[in-house]
């Protein structure tokens, strides 16, 4: 596809502050304990090594959940040098997917083989939707209203949707499932990003 898996300004300053700030900070701003995350786009696995961090430090139960179509080779995945946490990364890679697996007492993974199009996600599942599919110029299947409308009925009351992309169309179609669309400032890079909330 030609595309990056992060921005090229920082994949870290990016995921940390559209994902783990915005997204799952501001789920937490209320002093919840438990949160149940779907991610689509496992990819590296950066969103969910900076979340099962958060969740040892900051003593939060995590269920998460990753889409992945393509999981990355464990040659190129070994070569990737996020954290010096090396055994946690490790482990989020290298344990079995289409099952669900305790990474650390706090952080529960299950990573499903499986595409966004093809995913049953239920209804009312989900606190918390890391958006982050590869852009809507690069991969337009994504964005579909089909799919966001699936992603919207996945999601349980309050829960919190984030996604680095700020197009207009996703606006739209986010306000359209009824969710209340923040246009917030973006990371290093980026003008702004999106964040919609289910009431
Ligand atoms: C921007 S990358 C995700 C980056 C990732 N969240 C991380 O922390 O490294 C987008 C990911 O979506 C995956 N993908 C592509 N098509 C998909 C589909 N139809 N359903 C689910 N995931 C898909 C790609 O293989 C890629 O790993």
């Amino acid at each position: 596809m030609n595309e990056t898996y992060h921005s090229r300004h920082g994949a870290i300053q990016e995921s940390e502050y559209v994902f783990i700030e915005k997204g799952l900070k501001f789920f937490l701003r209320d002093k919840k304990e438990f949160v149940s995350v779907l991610e689509i786009g496992f990819g590296t696995g950066l969103n969910a090594l900076l979340t099962a961090n958060l969740s040892q430090t900051d003593g939060i139960n995590i269920v998460y959940t990753a889409l992945e179509t393509h999981p990355i080779p464990e040659e190129i995945w070994r070569t990737l040098n996020y954290s010096t946490e090396k055994l946690l990364f490790e482990k989020l890679h290298a344990t079995a997917w289409n099952e669900w697996v305790t990474i650390t007492p706090q952080f529960n993974l299950f990573k499903r083989e499986e595409s966004l199009q093809a995913a049953n996600l239920g209804v009312q599942q989900f606190d918390l939707i890391y958006f982050d599919a590869f852009a809507p110029n690069k991969q337009p299947e994504m964005w579909e209203h089909t799919m966001l409308q699936k992603i919207s009925l996945a999601m349980k009351s309050g829960a919190v949707f984030v996604t680095y992309c700020a197009k207009g169309q996703l606006k739209r179609d986010l306000k359209s499932l009824g969710l209340v669309v923040e246009s917030l400032s973006g990371p290093p890079g980026k003008r702004e990003m999106v964040r919609a909330i289910k009431i």
